[in-house]
């Protein structure tokens, strides 16, 4: 097979993290005997330092041309970085936002699994954790608060700041059915999450799920209201399979989720449209403190380039090889710093990717 991937390599630790994902990939071509053609493009601080625009028409056109885009993080330190003194448009994160739009990638799968292995790293008490969880997120993408219409502006003097949060119900039903049929390959349990108690785009989320569900028999839906959510993901986390939940509410309960797996260094994401296309990134950010210091997990990168070959290439032998080689060398005790526990074994970005690779 052969495969054309965009990198997207980044800011801060993101190229650090691609190059491993890269490093993963190239020994699965060697063994698998496929070809993986990269073209790198600039996105974020790094494309405003060389462009001046977070992401530019070239960059964007190129990953609609690929078959998927690897991707590792944008943004500095807000505060430190004179990214941030630009118009909000201009910011690294507009990139972002603007290529998830651009490529129209609406449906955001964000897995959070309990490897027994960093058990120790979770914070949470051992008997909420024991039974292990494994949990998948989808997160709609391309909608809600993040894309609303936005302004500040002065009313008699006073400073005031307007976001708007808009769902149609296209959005929401082309994302619950995604969550579905995600569904249909799991345990079969979807748990929509939203905020009816109060919201009318909450309320109607819950009407159009419902109407989706009708076509999905098999899988049993619950609703939950997103604050109960987050108390529940940390109470009794074993009791999700997939969580459907709108843009905003997905960005925080994936980080709170991701948490609980022992580090948000260890999750990757998909962010997919309606064809095989899809943009492969870790959960978390740029990192820029530990930015060039080998210090950074490569395992989130890792796994959405497993992610990759599962979503977009239809190579599930090959995504499974990642995952177990990934699961070895834990087993092994070799940890990046995030997941350090004592008697283990502590090593830097480019040896965890060594010996990733080296189970392949
Ligand atoms: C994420 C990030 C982004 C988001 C930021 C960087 C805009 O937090 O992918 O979760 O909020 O979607
Ligand atoms: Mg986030």
């Amino acid at each position: 097979m052969k495969g054309n991937i965009v990198t997207i390599p980044g800011d801060g630790i993101g190229p650090e993290i691609v190059r491993e994902a890269c490093k993963i990939l190239e020994q699965i071509g060697k063994v698998y005997g496929h070809t993986f053609i990269y073209k790198e493009v600039l996105m974020g601080g790094c494309s405003i330092d060389a462009y001046g625009v977070p992401l530019t028409e070239e960059a964007l056109a190129a990953a609609k041309q690929s078959d998927a885009v690897l991707l590792g993080a944008v943004g500095g330190a807000v505060g430190n970085s004179g990214w941030y003194d630009l118009k909000p448009h201009l910011r690294p994160e507009a990139g972002l936002l603007a290529i998830r739009k651009g490529l129209n990638l609406f449906a955001n799968i964000r897995p959070a699994y309990l490897y027994q292995e960093l058990a120790d790293a979770c914070p949470l008490k051992r008997e909420i954790t024991e039974g292990g969880f494994d949990i998948v997120i989808m997160r709609e993408l391309t909608g809600g608060l993040y894309f609303g219409k936005r302004h500040t502006e002065r009313v008699d003097g006073i400073r005031q700041a307007t976001d708007t949060l808009v769902y149609s119900e296209h959005e929401i039903r082309r994302i619950a059915i995604k969550a579905f049929a995600i569904a249909m390959k799991r345990k079969k349990q979807v748990i929509s999450v939203d905020k009816a108690n109060v919201l009318d785009s909450s309320r109607l989320w819950r009407q159009v799920v419902e109407e989706v569900a009708k076509d999905y028999p098999e899988v049993s839906l619950t609703h939950m209201l997103v604050d109960n959510c987050a108390m529940q993901l940390v109470m009794n986390p074993g009791q999700f399979d997939v969580i459907l939940t709108e843009n905003m509410f997905g960005d925080i309960l994936s980080d709170e989720a991701s948490m609980i797996t022992g580090s948000i260094g260890m999750l990757p994401s998909a962010s997919l449209n309606e064809t095989k296309f899809g943009m492969y990134e870790p959960s978390h950010g740029s990192a820029p403190d530990i930015e060039g210091k080998d210090l950074a997990n490569p395992i989130a990168a890792i796994l959405s380039a497993a992610m990759m070959l599962r979503y977009s290439f239809d190579l599930d032998r090959e995504a499974d090889a990642i995952e177990a080689a990934v699961r070895q060398v834990l087993a092994k005790g070799y940890r990046t710093v995030d997941i350090m526990s004592e008697g283990c074994k502590k090593i830097g970005t480019a040896q965890m990717g060594n010996l990733i690779a080296s189970q392949i």
